[in-house]
């Protein structure tokens, strides 16, 4: 038996050991199948008050090794990831303030700003290396739209894990550029998300590997978690509202996982609100939550979702088309009084540009749909007077390089200098501003 954790079936209650079993059980409940764990720890639950401290100095997610299921420091790989700037971003909180008179404290959790991929799905990637580099795993699998395929073949790379990774044709060039330089295996699956998932488990199957478990995969929650404590560290309370880009639900999982493991300590007495935002070309949970909505969340309503094949999306990393996931996030939403809702992804760029232009960062589009949730949520009155607001802001703009050239906006094509009027950086304050202060 596995002193320091173990997994607990969250459907039937059935204990497993440990990650031999876990992984020789194909990652399902011996009792039920289904693949619903929680990690459950030994480790005394004050601990995190420590860690937790405001003079502690983490170095990266394995700041909270006490609670990941790691058994031996001496498997740590890591690059510092886990640990961003988490900021107070003035320019939104005086657009909530001069358009919706809201009083708010926005804080953005930078991730573009994690060393390796510059996604928060480094943190996945950073756990699942170490992990199956304890368990001595050489092979695995990943499918993915982009950013956790990524941070996999970049973390198991420095294990010594050959990776095979299947995206959907649409993933963006740069994320398959960013993985194939890395000597891990790209297939790039004709077809959608959901195909690449097909084609993806036939594969670990036929060659008997293991395959990432998807959005409840332990090695993803327990990573992804550590983003309460983070907030803890750096904000001290659990903030109002929590603001995502949603594709298939690992981050707010995540956090439940992470607020569930504080139950006790009394540093966490609710579930923020959960106001997801989806990309309005591919959209099936918010589509579901709408009609739910609409029909006073009948009984059964959370198994009722739409199902998108082949969508077209303008930001592919977030389009979850066959989201299996719904039936239990919808249910989380709701008990944290949250909303699951669209947003247009053509505001990207403009998202982008505005936030290049204020706090000169450049950001992916993932990134953009999780502040196009903001503005969003503050049309929609999702947003009370007072109020925390925290924002997962998921992605840098390092694999998306098309998106920034479609970002950028001043260039002129010129033969001589007189065709060249003296520039002046704040004449184009207004241009950027226009499309926010008339949303
Ligand atoms: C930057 C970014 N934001 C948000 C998401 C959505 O992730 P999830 O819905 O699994 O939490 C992703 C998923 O790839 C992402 O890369
Ligand atoms: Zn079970």
């Amino acid at each position: 038996m596995n002193q320091k954790f173990y997994f607990e079936c969250r459907e039937c209650g059935t204990k497993i050991n440990d990650f031999n079993e876990w992984f020789a059980n194909e990652q399902a409940c011996p009792s039920c199948g289904k693949s619903n764990v929680y990690t459950v720890y030994s480790t005394n639950k004050e601990k995190i008050k420590e860690l937790i401290n405001k003079d502690a100095k983490p170095q990266s997610l394995f700041h909270y090794f006490d609670f990941l299921p790691l058994n031996n420091k001496e498997n740590v790989i890591t690059e510092g990831e886990g640990i961003v700037p988490i900021e107070r971003w003035a320019f939104l909180e005086e657009y909530a303030l001069r358009k919706y008179k809201l009083n708010l404290k926005i804080f953005i959790s930078r991730n573009d700003k994690s060393f390796a991929t510059g996604t928060f799905k480094d943190k996945g990637g950073a756990l699942a290396a170490s992990v199956l580099k304890e368990e001595g795993v050489k092979e695995y699998v990943v499918v993915s739209t982009g950013n956790t395929a990524t941070a996999f073949a970049h973390y198991l790379s420095k294990a010594g894990v050959s990776l095979s990774v299947f995206l959907p044709e649409n993933a963006l060039n740069d994320s398959v550029a960013h993985i194939g330089t890395y000597g891990q295996k790209v297939y790039s699956v004709k077809g959608d998300y959901a195909r690449a998932k097909v084609v993806a488990a036939d594969y670990a199957k036929k060659y008997n590997l293991l395959i990432t478990g998807g959005n409840l995969d332990p090695l993803r929650l327990e990573a992804k978690k550590t983003q309460v404590f983070e907030i803890l560290r750096v904000i001290g309370k659990m903030p109002d509202v929590y603001i995502q880009a949603l594709s298939g639900g690992t981050g707010p999982f995540a956090v439940e996982k992470g607020i569930h493991d504080l139950e006790g300590t009394g540093l966490v007495d609710k579930l923020p609100r959960f106001l997801l935002a989806q990309g309005d070309r591919c959209a099936p949970q918010a589509k579901a939550w709408a009609k739910a909505k609409a029909e006073g969340f009948p009984k059964g309503y959370e198994k009722e979702y739409p199902i998108i094949d082949n969508p077209q999306p303008l930001i592919p990393t977030i389009a979850t088309g066959n989201p299996k996931t719904y039936p239990l996030m919808a249910p989380l939403v709701k008990r944290s009084g949250g909303e699951i809702f669209e947003i247009k992804e053509e505001l990207a760029l403009d998202i982008a540009r505005l936030v290049a232009f204020e706090r000169v960062i450049k950001i992916g589009p993932a990134s953009a749909a999780a502040l196009a949730g903001l503005f969003e949520s503050l049309k929609l009155g999702f947003i009370n007077d007072g109020e925390v607001i925290f924002v997962n802001m998921g992605e840098s703009a390092n694999r998306a390089h098309e998106f920034m050239f479609d970002a950028a906006y001043t260039t002129q094509h010129v033969n001589s200098v007189e065709e060249c009027e003296r520039f002046n950086r704040n004449d184009y304050k207004k241009q950027v501003w226009e499309i926010f202060e008339n949303y």
